[in-house]
């Protein structure tokens, strides 16, 4: 039997697991939020009813997850700039009721305002900017809204001390959100730092 472990999450021994129409499978070594709960993530940000702004949807793998947990109260707007990628994920959510793919670049969030406010935002796009990228998007955060970044350390230097990375990143995001929790990706991702925040 799973135990379930935050509202939404499910455990049975080292395998996490979301309940879509069943209990979906939910690898540690292709999702980050997953990661994070293995390697003893307290604040697991996501809930049942949320509006969330994901940054980054790729093929649909962690959104589908978070389609599972904030259920169809909820709702995901996915956005995404490879128009490569796009038709993987269209197929991957294709059942998925609660998620509105989007073909944008997060860098320019007026390009989708239309979307109003949302309750927390996740980002895991692997730029250089990835920081501000996330610090321009806050204006969709209702007050005390969440922001989770799943910040890859390499992305934004390949050669300076990832430790001295992250320092940097977490005083950049502190301007403006106030960091509940920072937890290290090892061994699942290497030099990925998956911290939860809120907006100050
Ligand atoms: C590491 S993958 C995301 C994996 C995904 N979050 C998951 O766990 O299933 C990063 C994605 O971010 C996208 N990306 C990069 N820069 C972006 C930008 N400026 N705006 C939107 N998406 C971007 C990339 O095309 C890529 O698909």
């Amino acid at each position: 039997m799973a135990e379930q472990i935050f509202p939404g999450v499910y455990k049975k021994g080292e395998k996490l697991f979301t309940k879509g129409k069943n209990l979906e499978d939910w690898n540690h070594y292709k999702s980050k939020p997953a990661a994070a709960i293995l390697n003893g993530l307290q604040n697991f940000p996501i809930k049942k009813g949320q509006i969330i702004l994901y940054l980054g949807a790729a093929h649909g793998t962690t959104i589908s997850h978070f389609s599972d947990i904030v259920s169809d109260r909820g709702l995901l707007y996915g956005v995404e700039v490879s128009n490569r990628v796009i038709p993987k994920l269209l197929e991957k959510i294709k059942k998925k009721k609660n998620i509105v793919p989007m073909l944008e670049d997060a860098r320019f969030p007026e390009n989708y305002g239309w979307i109003g406010k949302v309750d927390l935002i996740y980002e895991d796009i692997a730029q250089r900017d990835q920081v501000s990228i996330l610090k321009r998007n806050k204006v969709f955060l209702k007050e005390n809204g969440i922001i989770v970044i799943a910040l890859k350390a390499k992305a934004i230097d390949s050669v300076r001390e990832v430790k001295e990375i992250y320092k940097e990143a977490i005083k950049e995001l502190n301007e403006d959100f106030e960091i509940i929790e920072a937890i290290d990706l090892e061994p699942y991702e290497h030099d990925h730092l998956f911290i939860v925040g809120k907006l100050k």
